[in-house]
């Protein structure tokens, strides 16, 4: 079963002198109940604009093709009113970047979690407060810190509490951008292991992260950006694990990280309004050949001409 298709979406935006910023390339994942997606790659490969897409809240600049599929709606051609009215909040759950400044200020928990029941339920009266009690519990949120003002929690509980807005429409896909940035190792581990047990309970998540030790703690499948392309997408297990990434530029960022070989990719991503022709990581590819001037199809869950072995390949060599 599939909760969400996502083919060939393609997001460009229109810049002053006809400039266009090619933001997202040609990305097609699935994603079924109870899967875990994390979408991993480094900052501005387009992680967060194909999410935006995906919740119809691209800016006026922006041009979409290809298609995103829930269930029977595609997402990139439903009108602002069908995603204000049905997807968003009640298809699809959005974990914000930034809790703190997705809740308002100047309103408690306990209220801002009581309108949200009320718009996206019906439920009103007596019942609106155990229903949003329920939510706020849900999400792990303490009872004990309902009335208190987004100011007054910690990073860990305004996490929980955007988390709990995001859980109260039940929606079967949840979209969680970034949701650890600025915590510490502990609360991301909690954090993260909240979030799989929503999609242990059923749902979808896609999971956008830069965190690779949190999408290795919750992911079922990793897809990897790179310049607006998704160059791999791999089963966690054998993506941590053995035989590992299979892209040279996934391969460099496991690499890179402190527990691993602590050795950074050289250079920087080209500019997205200013992609090279073929293959956009071959300047800092050790494995680049002659060939890479083609753009390489995502065949196989790999895009590149010349990519590390697979397990059946590593095993038999
Ligand atoms: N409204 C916009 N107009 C023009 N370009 C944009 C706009 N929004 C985003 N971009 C560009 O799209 C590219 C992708 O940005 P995006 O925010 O998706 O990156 P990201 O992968 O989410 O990065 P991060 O990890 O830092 O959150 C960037 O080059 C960014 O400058
Ligand atoms: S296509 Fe070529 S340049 Fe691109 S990642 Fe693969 S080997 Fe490297
Ligand atoms: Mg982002």
């Amino acid at each position: 079963m599939t909760v969400l298709d996502v083919r060939d979406l393609s997001v460009r935006f229109r810049m002053r002198g006809g400039r266009e910023i090619a933001a997202v390339t040609e990305a097609s994942f699935r994603l079924g109940p109870g899967e875990c997606l994390a979408l991993v790659g480094e900052s501005g490969c387009g992680k967060s604009v194909l999410a935006s897409a995906l919740l119809g809240l691209l800016p006026g600049n922006a041009r979409t093709e290809g298609s995103a599929l829930l269930g029977d709606l595609d997402l990139l051609a439903a009108d602002e009113r069908t995603l204000a009215r049905t997807v968003r909040g009640r298809r699809v759950g959005l974990v914000p970047q930034s809790p703190a400044a997705h809740l308002t200020p100047v309103r408690t928990v306990r209220s801002q979690l009581e309108e949200t029941v009320r718009e996206l339920t019906g439920v009103r009266g007596r019942v609106l407060r155990t229903a949003a009690e329920a939510a706020a519990e849900r999400a792990a949120f303490p009872a004990g810190h309902l009335d208190r003002y987004p100011h007054q929690l910690s990073g860990g509980l305004a996490q929980r509490a955007a988390t709990a807005l995001a859980l109260v429409g039940d929606a079967p896909l949840l979209l969680a951008d970034e949701p650890t940035t600025g915590l510490d190792r502990d609360l991301v581990d909690r954090t993260v292991d909240e979030l799989r047990r929503h999609a242990d309970a059923g749902r979808a998540l896609l999971m956008i992260t830069h965190d690779l030790a949190a999408a290795q703690r919750i992911a079922d499948r990793v897809a990897v950006m790179y310049a607006g392309r998704i160059v791999e997408v791999a089963d966690a297990t054998a993506f941590f694990g053995a035989p590992g990434p299979r892209h040279p530029y996934a391969r460099g960022l496991l690499d890179a990280l402190p527990e691993r070989a602590f050795t950074p990719i050289p250079g920087m991503p080209p500019e997205l309004g200013d992609l090279p022709e073929g293959c956009a990581f071959a300047a800092r590819c050790p494995r680049a050949a002659a060939g890479c001037r083609a753009v390489p199809d995502l065949a196989d869950g790999v895009a590149c001409h010349h990519p590390h072995p697979a397990a059946e390949e590593a095993s038999r060599a």
